[in-house]
């Protein structure tokens, strides 16, 4: 399943953070996973892993949000999948993992998801080995439903369970607020909370958009079906939420997966660095932050 490729001494990746701008639940399977039809971005934003090649697995972990994730590293996403990628590669040794963890935890952007498939994209370059694309998924699908489409990292529409990935050929360049009031929120209570499980599917996509505001009126037609059971839970998301749809340069306000993150559309990074700065202003403990999609 595997060929040759250069070696690296070291490598960083960016593990980019997942953002749902729609999310429709269209059904469940019978094992209690929720089937999707989802529109994702990947903003240039995210948690930074580092790999060196060693003699056997480790991994040490810094950052802002690094003491959220400490306990038993062999726990981490990051671990299981340097694990797993062991098992199915012949050159594999061992790897010197750091983590820069600066994206919040439970936090509906991909988080952990990312920073596993940024583990399978980085060891595979300092092991010189390249697993098939279709390998490396099957492979990142066993350890979460949202790490095929993070070792993607591309605007795609995801179906299934996240699994089928059809990448968006035609995507217009903008930018994004990211704002998280640092409240965490559990992945399963939130689809379980979710009382109607077969919602209608994303409407029909254009060939593709022209500009950002051409994507935000078509993303007006959609929803992130998650949200309400979300602020069920946590209601300062609906706070969060009415702020930033309330800033000028908003073209859209939603939340993204299972919260408790929120983001606006914008069309420029400067407009979406003036809604960050403005809202820090008055929210110093939320976790804000702009970035290009
Ligand atoms: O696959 P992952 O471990 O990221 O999913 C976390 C939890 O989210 C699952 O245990 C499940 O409760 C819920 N989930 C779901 N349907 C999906 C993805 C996640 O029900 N498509």
């Amino acid at each position: 399943m595997t060929t040759e490729a250069t070696k690296h001494a070291r490598v960083i990746e960016l593990a980019r953070a997942k953002v749902n701008l729609a999310l429709h639940i269209t059904g469940q399977r019978s094992d209690g996973y929720h089937m999707l039809d989802s529109l994702v971005v990947f903003p240039h934003i995210g948690d930074e892993i580092s790999v060196k090649p060693a003699s056997r697995l480790s991994l040490s972990i810094a950052g802002q949000f690094a003491e959220k994730i400490q306990g038993d590293p062999a726990d981490n996403l990051i671990y299981k999948a340097a694990q797993l990628l062991t098992e199915h590669v012949a050159s594999a040794s061992g790897a010197r993992i750091e983590l820069d963890k600066s994206l919040p935890v439970a936090a509906g952007i991909g988080g952990g998801s990312a920073d596993a498939a940024a583990t399978l994209r980085a060891l595979a370059k300092i092991w010189g080995t390249c697993p098939s694309s279709a390998d490396l998924s099957r492979l990142s699908l066993s350890l979460g439903a949202d790490v095929p489409m993070c070792l993607e990292e591309k605007p795609a529409r995801i179906r299934g369970i996240g699994e089928v990935i059809e990448p968006l050929p035609a995507f217009p360049s903008g930018a994004i607020v990211l704002v998280n009031p640092l409240i965490e929120v559990a992945t399963p209570a939130v689809f379980n909370a979710l009382l109607e499980k077969n919602h209608p599917p994303l409407p029909e996509l254009p060939d593709g958009f022209k500009s950002m505001k051409d994507l935000a009126s078509w993303l007006k037609t959609c929803r992130n079906d998650l949200q309400k059971p979300a602020i069920a839970q946590a209601s300062l998301i609906s706070t969060v939420l009415d702020i930033l749809a309330s800033q000028p340069e908003t073209l859209l306000a939603r939340m993204s997966g299972s919260g408790a993150t929120c983001f606006a559309l914008c069309e420029s990074l400067s407009e979406a660095q003036a809604i960050a700065a403005r809202l820090q202003e008055h929210h110093g403990n939320w976790w804000i932050k702009p970035a290009r999609i």
